[in-house]
């Protein structure tokens, strides 16, 4: 094992890049990002399969959580309510994401520990600007293992709060983005999906999957599913508890991800519609570029204490587990 760690001091972002025999994976200080991982195709060609932000600028104004740790709370909260406390509104009436001081907008300190089978790259962050009781005291350790990637987030609160982080990585299992997510394939180990009505708030109703556009219980063709899926995924889908809860592959490379978490649900973002100016591995962002995979508890959960609870009391640990695995077909 071994790593570099690149900084560009003139805009205090740190690269820190992991390379093993298998895989090669870079971390940034700036929102804790996941940032690139290059990883073999089929004839052992190492290419990126993360949509990365390519300039300084780009990403220091990302608003679109590339590769980034987001929290305190991920996805939407109704109205931005939340115990008689009002978070920012920065998504029309709604919050979203941790609001515009979350943790994806913060810089990190960072530390690297190498292990006999392992390196962990340790983001540390206390969080006193997103607004949310606190300071949040975050440690998020992305252990590289090979091909294997084991997201660890540790979080405590010094007074009564909410949590429930992500990451916010786009997958493209082409290499360097070199076609759009239509010609990949999914699983994902789900019966049902969240209903929403008008800016992605949840109805409170779950949904049976089965034979319909979401319905990805055995592997389909993401082509197929968008065809039935008029605005694409941007959806969240409740995880049945199996040893492998969604595997992302495109048989073109050869590459398969497979993905476990100890987490109630994963949100799926097609980026269908999303077209901007700036690039990504070279590329302009386009719609389709990528499928942001975000493990978490269900959206706006504070108002449906039915599905379960991302309340953190004072002075408790709590910890959240995603494994990111590449593999051939
Ligand atoms: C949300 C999208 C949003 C994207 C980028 C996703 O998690 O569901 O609506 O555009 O993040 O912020």
């Amino acid at each position: 094992m071994n790593h570099t760690i690149h900084h560009d001091k003139t805009n205090n972002l740190a690269v820190i890049t992991v390379n093993t025999p298998q895989s090669s994976a870079s971390f940034l200080n700036f929102g804790a990002r996941f940032y690139q991982w290059y990883t073999p195709n089929k004839e052992g060609i190492m290419e990126n399969i993360l949509l990365s932000l390519d300039t300084p600028e780009s990403l220091l104004n990302d608003f679109a959580q590339f590769g980034a740790m987001v929290g305190p709370v991920a996805g939407r909260i109704k109205d931005g309510q939340w115990n008689g406390i009002t978070l920012e509104r920065n998504a029309g009436e709604h919050h979203i994401h941790g609001g515009s001081q979350g943790w994806w907008n913060q810089f990190w300190d960072y530390r690297v520990e190498e292990t006999p089978h392992s390196t962990k790259v340790i983001f540390s962050l206390v969080d006193t600007y997103s607004g949310y009781p606190g300071p949040i005291h975050i440690e998020n350790t992305y252990e590289i293992i090979g091909a294997k990637i084991d997201l660890t987030t540790s979080v405590r609160s010094d007074s009564a709060t909410i949590v429930n982080p992500t990451n916010h990585a786009y997958f493209n299992l082409s290499g360097d983005a070199k076609r759009t997510i239509r010609e990949h394939e999914l699983f994902v180990a789900s019966k049902y999906m969240m209903e929403t009505k008008a800016h992605h708030i949840p109805t409170g109703q779950l949904l049976p999957v089965t034979n319909t556009g979401y319905d990805f219980q055995t592997t389909r063709s993401l082509d197929s599913a968008l065809n039935q899926l008029e605005n694409g995924l941007n959806d969240a889908f409740l995880l049945e508890k199996q040893p492998t809860q969604l595997i992302l592959q495109e048989r073109t490379s050869g590459r398969k991800l497979c993905i476990t978490s100890n987490r109630q649900a994963v949100i799926l973002f097609s980026t269908t519609g999303f077209n901007d100016s700036f690039t990504v591995n070279g590329k302009v962002m386009s719609s389709e570029l990528g499928l942001a995979i975000e493990t978490q508890e269900l959206p706006d959960i504070v108002h449906h204490p039915e599905w379960g609870s991302i309340d953190l009391a004072s002075g408790i640990t709590k910890e959240f587990k995603t494994v990111y695995e590449c593999l051939l077909i």
